[in-house]
């Protein structure tokens, strides 16, 4: 098939473009580098050797994008792009409720008038919100989310929801993702946050290069195993084949269903910590200090319809993740800059 991947540049869009061309497929990448990099794609292109057609155009712009379906038959979507700083989108909630809806509903009319009816979306876990007990199972209440970023999500899977009720052709999977992280096995592609991460991984790999002093623990005081945050790491190329089957189900499959993607694990941040410290043979610093404001205790998935609908499952280890986290960054300790 030939797939079109917004936001194909970014840390997810470009392990899971990598994962398409592998399983066969074509691909098409629309990304305006609002947070990705040029040199991604020639990342891509190095590993799977091959060119990629790609344009530079922002997915909300509706005429550059239709001349992207006029240009390529698409066969099916998998929308990425959008903007994902959850403490960022607090401060500027209007950019984010524009850019995120705007660029969808966008999205949305170029393939009804292309008469694309497959697509993709990347949500969250974070749809959730904050009143659901653990593990989080999709038959669960979504809603009572803490930030817009959250609730944009939340607002595109009704969105869908609301098309595929009416488009008896239309099949769309809301993929719900726990943590991505890690890397590409090469080390030729991982995330690349701009500034002083937010995340724990891209934290932890930066205080291993020396870039930062050390990893501040936010809170060891959780009703948890050992007192830290516990959240369901997943590898990104686990994630990345993730869409690769969804797809597969949506072919077969009309209709809107969410999936959430991850282990069904969870591990505490010091779980992390110690790992990472073990395979990859390196001393990371770290302090305790107060919790952050909005993190929950503690949440991992259900994946058995992950398994039963998609027969997916995630096959890398905690130790893989950190391995290969760690080989970006050392061979890339500014990332793509
Ligand atoms: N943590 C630290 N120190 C750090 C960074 C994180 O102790 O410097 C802890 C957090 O408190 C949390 C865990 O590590 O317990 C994971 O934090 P991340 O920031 O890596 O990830 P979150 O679970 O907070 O956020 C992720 C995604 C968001 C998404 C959110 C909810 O990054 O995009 O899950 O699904 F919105």
């Amino acid at each position: 098939m030939n797939i079109l991947l917004t936001g194909g540049a970014g840390y997810i869009g470009s392990h899971t473009t990598i994962e398409f061309i592998e399983a066969g497929h074509g691909v098409v990448i629309v990304d305006n580098f609002a947070n990705s990099n040029p040199l991604v794609l020639k990342r891509i292109e190095e590993i799977c050797r091959q060119k990629i057609p790609f344009y530079n155009i922002n997915v909300a712009d509706v005429v550059k994008l239709d001349e992207v379906f006029y240009k390529h038959k698409i066969d099916a979507v998998i929308h990425f792009a959008g903007l994902k700083a959850v403490g960022e989108s607090v401060k500027i909630p209007v950019k984010y409720y524009r850019n995120n809806i705007d660029s969808t509903l966008a999205l949305l009319e170029i393939m009804e008038k292309h008469n694309v009816n497959k697509l993709i979306f990347s949500s969250s876990a974070t749809v959730y919100g904050e009143i659901n007990n653990i593990p989080y199972i999709e038959t669960m209440p979504t809603g009572h989310c803490s930030n817009p970023y959250a609730w944009t999500k939340l607002f595109i899977e009704q969105i869908l929801k609301d098309v595929a009720a009416v488009n008896q052709d239309f099949s769309v999977v809301l993929l719900r993702y726990f943590n991505p992280v890690g890397a590409h096995p090469s080390g030729k592609t991982g995330e690349n946050p701009n500034g002083i991460p937010n995340n724990l991984f891209p934290y932890i790999s930066q205080v291993a290069v020396g870039k930062l002093v050390e990893l501040k623990i936010f809170g060891n005081d959780y009703p948890t195993k050992d007192g830290t945050g516990v959240r369901d790491y997943i590898h990104v190329t686990d994630l990345a084949k993730g869409h690769v089957a969804a797809l597969e189900y949506a072919k077969r499959h009309k209709g809107a269903e969410a999936i959430n993607l991850g282990t069904g694990i969870g591990c505490s941040v010091l779980e992390i910590v110690k790992t990472f410290e073990k395979a990859n043979k390196i001393k990371i610093p770290y302090q305790i200090v107060g919790r952050r404001a909005g993190d929950l205790a503690e949440y991992y998935a259900d994946v058995s319809k992950a398994a039963l609908l998609l027969k997916w499952k995630t096959q890398k280890t905690l130790e893989d993740m950190c391995r290969d986290t760690w080989r970006w960054q050392m061979q890339n300790p500014n990332g793509y800059n």
